[in-house]
């Protein structure tokens, strides 16, 4: 090594030092050039086999080569480091000008929630949901609720007749979801709970009512059911529905053919300031029907009065959701006009329940 070439030392590693093109070949770079056996490091170690002259000049090459390769290996050093940032900013760039990820687009009509949130109340209650047909028989839309033919109040109905069939029969839309009682009663035994959400129709078009609507209806059916459970129930419903806990609920005497005695529920608001709040103040909204069932629509069921006795409610849907949303207007629940929607919808993924209070 006595005989070692400084310049060709020097040539050979910084080569070396540039095809380095990540740290570990770099390390590698290093430790056999000025490591503890490295090529510089041993050319240094055999100067003392020089004598005089040769010794410092060689001394002097060998130090300015390491001191050149040093150099060199912080240099290289940062340039890889700062390429290794580099390659990492480029990869995890955000691209701003990408369109933001899509919101959901759909939102929940106001009605479905309204539906939601009364079966959510009406399902912690043990009630559970029965539909019909929205085509009826006169039978099930009138009859067996007491309406028999020449009945008054089937004249207050308003009622779409199909064209006869056959033998005659003529097949109404119903005009409310009544009918529900009188199939379930003939399909299954008290004890009876449920509800029954559905779409009516009657011939009647204006700003508050529409010929098809929806409403919703109850029944319950057992041994000993009184009034007072009517009571109850209703009274609860209408505070869980409306989230006021002591909102004044009135049960005002009405009639009719299917429930005996009959009573139309009021709640307690406001119109104070021109608005209108839920809750006490001087002013009563109506906001649905109900009574005891008539022992004769019991009997069309075959079921014994003397045994079961039971009660029944009904109620608008459209009429709930205006009041409870603050919804001025019936005609654009039908509308699907999406600015409409996107105002008075209701997030897919907020569904009510009562522990969290429905409004
Ligand atoms: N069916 C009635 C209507 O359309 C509402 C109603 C009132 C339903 C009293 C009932 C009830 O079950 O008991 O106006």
């Amino acid at each position: 090594m006595a005989g070692a070439d400084p310049q060709a030392l020097k040539d050979t590693i910084l080569a070396a030092i540039d095809a380095a093109d990540n740290p570990d070949a770099l390390e590698t770079v290093r430790i056999e050039s000025l490591g503890k056996k490295g090529e510089l490091t041993m050319a240094m170690k055999s100067l003392g086999q020089l004598d005089g002259d040769a010794r410092r000049d060689m001394g002097q090459a060998l130090n300015a080569v390491k001191d050149a390769v040093t150099q060199a290996l912080d240099a290289r050093r940062s340039a890889l480091a700062m390429a290794e940032l580099n390659r990492r900013l480029a990869s995890e760039t955000v691209d701003v000008s990408l369109t933001p990820r899509p919101e959901t687009a759909g939102v929940i009509h106001p009605l479905s929630r309204t539906l939601e949130d009364i079966l959510a109340i009406f399902a912690e209650m043990g009630f559970v949901v029965a539909e019909g047909p929205d085509i009826e028989s006169d039978y099930y839309n009138f009859t067996a609720l007491n309406m028999p033919e020449d009945h008054p109040a089937r004249q207050e109905h308003d009622t779409f007749y199909m064209t006869p069939d056959a033998d005659g029969q003529r097949k109404v839309l119903r005009t409310h979801t009544s009918p529900v009682q009188i199939r379930t009663m003939e399909n299954m035994q008290p004890p009876i709970r449920i509800i029954a959400p559905g779409r009516t129709y009657r011939s009647d078009h204006d700003a508050t009512h529409s010929p098809m609507f929806h409403q919703c209806e109850g029944l319950v059916i057992g041994d000993g059911i009184t009034m007072a459970h009517l009571k109850g129930c209703l009274i609860e419903f209408c505070r869980a529905f409306f989230n006021v806990d002591d909102l004044p609920v009135r049960f005002r005497p009405s009639y009719f053919p299917f429930t005996e005695p009959s009573a139309e529920v009021d709640i307690g608001c406001s119109r104070d300031g021109g608005g209108l709040t839920i809750g006490a103040g001087a002013d009563w909204l109506e906001i649905l029907g109900c009574g005891m069932v008539n022992p004769r629509v019991l009997e069309y069921c075959n079921i014994d009065p003397n045994e079961h006795q039971g009660f029944a409610f009904g109620m608008g849907l459209e009429r709930l959701a205006m009041l409870k949303y603050g919804i001025p207007d019936l005609r654009p629940f039908y509308d699907s006009d999406l600015r409409w929607m996107r105002h008075y919808g209701f997030m897919p993924f907020d569904a009510p329940s009562v522990h969290l209070g429905l409004s």
